[in-house]
């Protein structure tokens, strides 16, 4: 076990962590808790910090300077300091719920009561980075935890408090390699993520697609609990592999998986589903319009670069990758950067008029030179302006 100033240490290669932690120092009551210190225990990069102070967090955010972004009646803050990122500085409290999957009720409490408040043992672990040596607090069993890789909730009512608390345990086992302590996976089980708003769900969802493997999250999540994805989802999904070979870096990755696994779908479902869920509009419709053939049909059958480019034009990148193929690659990776190299003033200049013929023989001009009969400005301009045959 690393001794705790060495943790300290390990804390500042957080993100923009150093100046945040050099101003805290003084401070007394302030404790750095959750994601931050199980990963600097765990020999991982921590990511951001999460800071609680035992107390009024006055001096804390005096201390941060910058401006606080949010706060309620607590004084809990997210404070944007005024070098660095935002952080959420939160006075140490205790929660009650007063119905499943509502939000909490909230009253000020002891470090400790704080830490007994969170959803698993080795996300309950403190360090103290003001107003002393550093120091560690945990609930019981927490490090034992952490050691071998279990996940543990507190108490028997924490999934039922908190229902997106299983898309959280998903997420951890998935990215930790942890495994679901046996009564902690029977209590999953028996939830009912029912009792949660769809757009807290879906913001669950979003978050277990960044993941390192997306798909392995939510494989976990059905086991955890068979509610929380549509039973026609398939999460074995036989294009997917293709299709991320294939997605250009600046393509979705989260919607190319969500697609892939959604092709079991009816359009109307996915829709009906990501709506609940208050998915955008434009991602909902990337990853309903992923299951259907209607792109795929005509991106099959292209058989010249000008009809590769008919079909594929002005369709998600995304889609175009999960439809797959030679012609999808094609047109990924050179054809969809080719323009014509005459534009619309070209055609105004010979007098074309404003209007859907300009665009027509613009289109016509870009077919030429994909398909190679037309090469160069002057070669295009002359099939821009031929009258139509
Ligand atoms: N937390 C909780 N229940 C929730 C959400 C959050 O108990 N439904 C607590 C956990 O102790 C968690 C901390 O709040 O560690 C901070 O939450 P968050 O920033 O979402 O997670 P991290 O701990 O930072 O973990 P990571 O970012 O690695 O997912």
């Amino acid at each position: 076990m690393r001794p705790s100033s060495e943790l300290l240490e390990a804390l500042r290669a957080a993100p923009d962590a150093a100046a945040v932690l050099d101003a805290l120092a003084p401070v007394s009551g302030v404790w750095v808790v959750g994601g931050a210190v199980r990963d600097v225990l765990l020999d991982r990069e921590p990511r951001e910090l999460d800071v609680v102070v035992e107390g009024d967090p006055a001096a804390a955010l005096d201390a941060l300077g910058g401006t606080a972004v949010a706060h309620d009646r607590f004084g809990t803050a997210t404070v944007r300091p005024a070098h660095g990122r935002e952080l959420d500085v939160v006075r140490a409290r205790s929660e009650s719920y007063p119905a499943p999957g509502a939000l909490p009720e909230v009253r000020p409490g002891t470090l400790q009561e704080d830490l007994a408040r969170r959803d698993v043992t080795v996300n309950a672990i403190a360090l103290r980075v003001g107003g002393g040596p550093p120091e560690l607090r945990e609930v019981p069993g927490a490090r034992e935890d952490l050691r071998t890789g279990l996940l543990r909730v507190m108490h028997d009512a924490s999934f039922v408090d908190d229902p997106t608390r299983l898309w959280r345990v998903a997420r951890y086992a998935s990215r930790l390699g942890f495994t679901v302590e046996p009564r902690t996976a029977a209590l999953a089980a028996n939830a009912d993520p029912g009792t949660v708003s769809g757009p807290r769900l879906g913001n669950e969802l979003r978050l277990a697609l960044r993941e390192p493997d997306p798909l392995d999250v939510l494989r976990r999540a059905r086991e955890l609990n068979a509610g929380l994805l549509p039973e026609s989802l398939t999460l074995t999904p036989p294009r997917l592999r293709d299709a991320l070979a294939l997605l250009p870096p600046d393509g979705r990755r989260d919607l190319v998986i969500l697609a892939a696994c959604a092709e079991t779908m009816g359009a109307g479902e996915v829709v009906r589903w990501l709506d609940d869920l208050a998915f955008p509009a434009g991602d909902r419709d990337i990853v309903a319009a992923g299951s259907r053939e209607m792109v795929r049909t005509p991106l099959r059958v292209a058989s010249t670069n000008a009809e590769i480019g008919r079909a594929a034009r002005g369709v998600p990148i995304e889609i175009v990758a999960l439809a797959g193929g030679d012609n999808a690659r094609r047109w990924i990776e050179e054809l969809r950067h080719v323009r014509p190299a005459i534009t619309g003033e070209d055609l105004l200049a010979a007098g074309i008029p404003q209007g859907p013929e300009l665009g027509a023989r613009l289109a016509r001009a870009l077919d030429a030179r994909l398909d190679d009969r037309a090469v160069g400005r002057e070669a295009e301009l002359a099939v821009a302006l031929e009258d139509e045959r």
